[in-house]
């Protein structure tokens, strides 16, 4: 056999074993050609310009007239205008201005989407032609983006209905900004049955087209408190006939940035920072008492509670508030509780004759326990972004100390959340997420709509192994 001949039959033989594999890949694969080309027919579909147009008026209606968290009223009856019109069920209210929309064959499996729908109080800086009407209310988070991108997903899906081999609900969220909306949904049941959820948040650090996330720990735990030192005010010439609780509150301020930096890991990401101090008015009054307050943070929930109990010891009440979703840890911070019987404010207080009060201010304003994302949702979600942007613009984010109250679904259900560039120069879209000066690429809208709806579609297809 001449070398030349001899190539060829070997070339031969591998490719019989190429094309013989076992008919379970070939199905396989067969399947994941079937699915990327349908993911990249619901982006090519959301892009399509009577699409967009109606992704982009919704968007601008509700950027136009923001409304704060429990209060997204008009936004709310807009969403459900829209599902009307798409012939979409949905559930109203969920946690007062919640709707909760069903597409699909009505049974398991069931995957969730979520959108949140509240703004910010903030004034609008950017002026264009549908900058907020609502003076001091502003959508600077991108909520109202999200909205318009779920509804996107919810025509995409719709569309579908007779081929989604499960249930998708649609989620739009109230309350994400500080009023922890997502356990108010989570409280009311409506997703007791659903298995998994995936949520999308925009993000002016990467370029529109890219999208990031990364397993496990992605946000932070976060809380918040307010303390008043209480001494008893005076003329600033005779501190000796005062007892002064600015100095009192001073210490207390110090030392509770030892927190981090001498009692925690330092492997262990950690943040105490106090925004608000508010003392006398006059510089010759030692004034009556100091209030301060800010928030403190931690990359595991478990750590949010260590840095809590230092700051006050709190009480069971708070307790059975904070650990309605996470009763095991309970024991345990009581373990934690136990070897910490000082609480930095307090005492500090104590030292400088001075008493203290503080308030986590949990009724209203609920800590978020660490987000979290589940190792086999990211990867699937990422594995459907990278059929839709292509891998390239697939990324891993750092984590980073800020909090979403995507948290509580990561508590209770398999779930990720992915972030979604909107970052380009030439539209101006490069501001900080709550600047007032904060804008979006619309671009984004279709690429949203599609990642929900395929993300939703394939895991069905996947749970239900098909
Ligand atoms: C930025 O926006 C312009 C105008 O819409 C568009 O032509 C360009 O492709 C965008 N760039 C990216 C990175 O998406």
């Amino acid at each position: 056999m001449s070398s030349l001949s001899h190539i060829i039959v070997t070339s031969a033989l591998l490719f019989s074993v190429v094309l013989n594999r076992p008919s379970w890949a070939s199905t396989a694969t067969a399947m994941e050609a079937s699915f990327s080309s349908q993911a990249v027919e619901l982006l090519d579909a959301a892009r399509e310009p009577e699409f967009f147009d109606w992704m982009r008026g919704i968007r601008r209606r509700i950027h136009r007239h923001p409304e704060l968290a429990f209060k997204e009223y008009k936004t709310s009856e807009l969403i459900r205008s829209e599902l009307d019109d798409l012939g979409i069920d949905y559930i109203w209210p969920v946690a007062k201005t919640g709707v909760v929309a069903s597409v699909g064959s009505g049974h398991s499996p069931r995957i969730a989407l979520r959108a949140d729908m509240d703004a910010l109080p903030l004034q609008e800086l950017v002026d264009w032609e549908y900058k907020s009407k609502e003076s001091g209310k502003m959508h600077a988070c991108g909520h109202d983006v999200h909205v318009a991108m779920l509804l996107g997903a919810a025509k995409l899906l719709q569309r579908h209905h007779n081929d989604l081999r499960g249930t998708v609900r649609l989620v739009f969220q109230p309350a994400e900004e500080g009023y922890a909306g997502a356990y108010h949904v989570l409280q009311e049941g409506v997703l007791d049955d659903v298995q998994g959820i995936f949520g999308m948040h925009v993000d002016s650090s990467i370029p529109t087209g890219t999208i990031s996330s990364r397993p496990g720990p992605i946000l932070a735990a976060s809380a918040r408190f307010m303390a008043t030192i209480k001494g008893r005010g005076g003329h600033a010439a005779s501190p000796h006939r005062s007892v002064d609780p600015v100095i009192a509150a001073s210490f207390a301020i110090l030392s509770l940035q030892q927190l981090v930096s001498r009692e925690s890991d330092p492997l262990e990401s950690k943040v105490v920072s106090i925004g608000i101090v508010k003392a006398g008015e006059a510089y010759n009054v030692i004034p009556e008492s100091v209030t301060f307050g800010g928030t403190f943070r931690s990359m595991t929930t478990e750590g949010l509670y260590i840095l809590l109990a230092r700051i006050k010891e709190a009480s069971i009440l708070f307790y059975n508030c904070l650990f309605g979703l996470y009763s095991c840890l309970l024991d345990l911070c009581k373990g934690i509780l136990s070897d910490v019987p000082y609480s930095i404010i307090e005492t500090q207080a104590a030292v400088h004759r001075c008493t203290a009060a503080i308030d986590f201010m949990e009724k209203t304003l609920m800590p978020y326990p660490a987000t979290v994302n589940d190792e086999e949702m990211y990867r699937h979600a990422k594995e459907v972004g990278e059929i839709l942007v292509g891998k390239v613009n697939v990324h891993i984010c750092p984590q980073v100390m800020g909090a979403e109250d995507f948290s509580f679904y990561t508590q209770k259900m398999p779930s990720t959340v992915f972030n979604l560039g909107i970052k380009n120069e030439s539209v101006g879209s490069t501001h900080h997420l709550h600047s007032p000066f904060f804008f979006v690429d619309e671009q984004v809208l279709p690429i949203g709509a599609a990642f929900h709806a395929a993300v939703a579609l394939n895991y069905l297809n996947r749970r239900s192994g098909t």
